[in-house]
């Protein structure tokens, strides 16, 4: 198996599995995580999801012994990487867990994710210039959006490696999480949001990627909608009255 998955109480963590290639994302490994996430994204028990690989490498990117064989005619036609699109459709927030190498792909794969934990020792990049092409599963847009154009230009460009407190400091990464256990803090973290309501989890996601696809005003039209929307849900009612009673709320 490509990925592992481990079900935690309410988080699933999904953990990239050919350690002897880096994690690097063949066509197996892109399919089985995809479908994976697609599968639990639909069970009503599970509230957050943990993508990870190794101490060494979260993932070296996209499988270059796989793309070699390719030509121009092949990626076309099977539109090579358009599949990543469906994972930006999974509703569930997904939290990155990256130690090691995150490069070209893996660093995309991280910034398609909602939230990037990273540990001391991470490193980001996106190298595909050194391979003679260009970043393809959303690097130049999604690296674009969160550091800026200037520091975008300068990473892409030069292929140069990015340690983990520097792509903090741009806001490529949410957070680095230093001392011991790493995964046991991103878990902690992953949990906390697991208990919140799932629905407000889910429309926070939507509302937020909103804000990278519509311009101010349309977007806080939407946002006001999906605020409006979640006064039909008995999460709403448990959260405020809760908080009116001074308990714990029990979201369903
Ligand atoms: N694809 C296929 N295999 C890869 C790989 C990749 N992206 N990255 C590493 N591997 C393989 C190596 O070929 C090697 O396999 P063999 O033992 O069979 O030779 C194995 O993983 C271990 O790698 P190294 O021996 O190179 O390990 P290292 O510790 O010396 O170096 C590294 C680690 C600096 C990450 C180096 O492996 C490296 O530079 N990897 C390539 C990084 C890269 O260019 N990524 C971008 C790929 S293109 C892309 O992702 C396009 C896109 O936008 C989606």
């Amino acid at each position: 198996m490509n990925v592992l998955f481990e079900k935690i109480d309410r988080t699933v963590i999904a953990k990239l599995n050919r350690p002897k290639h880096l994690n690097a994302l063949n066509s197996d490994i892109m399919h089985e995580l995809i479908s994976g996430l697609q599968e639990y994204d639909k069970q009503p028990s599970v509230g957050c999801f943990i993508i990870t690989g190794n101490e060494k490498a979260f993932c070296a990117g996209a499988d270059i012994k796989e793309m070699i064989q390719k030509d121009f005619s092949e990626m076309f036609h099977e539109d090579y990487f358009s599949y990543w699109e469906i994972f930006s459709r999974i509703k569930t927030p997904i939290i990155a867990a990256v130690n090691g190498y995150a490069f070209g792909g893996g660093c995309e794969l991280a910034m398609l994710c909602d939230i990037i934990y990273a540990s001391e020792n991470a490193v980001f990049g996106q190298p595909e210039i050194k391979l003679g092409v260009i970043p393809g599963i959303g690097g130049t847009q999604r690296l674009t959006k969160l550091v800026g154009k200037s520091k975008a230009m300068e990473i892409i460009l030069t292929g140069r490696n990015v340690p983990a407190l520097e792509a903090e400091k741009i806001g490529l990464v949410s957070k680095v999480l230093t001392g011991p256990n790493f995964m046991d803090q991103v878990l902690e973290k992953a949990q906390l949001l697991t208990t919140y309501s799932k629905t407000a989890l889910k429309a926070t996601k939507e509302t937020i990627n909103q804000a990278l696809e519509s311009s101010l005003k349309d977007g806080i039209v939407f946002e006001r909608k999906v605020f409006h929307s979640l006064f039909h849900t008995e999460n709403q009612v448990e959260g405020m009255s809760a908080f009116l009673e001074k308990r714990i709320p029990k979201f369903n």
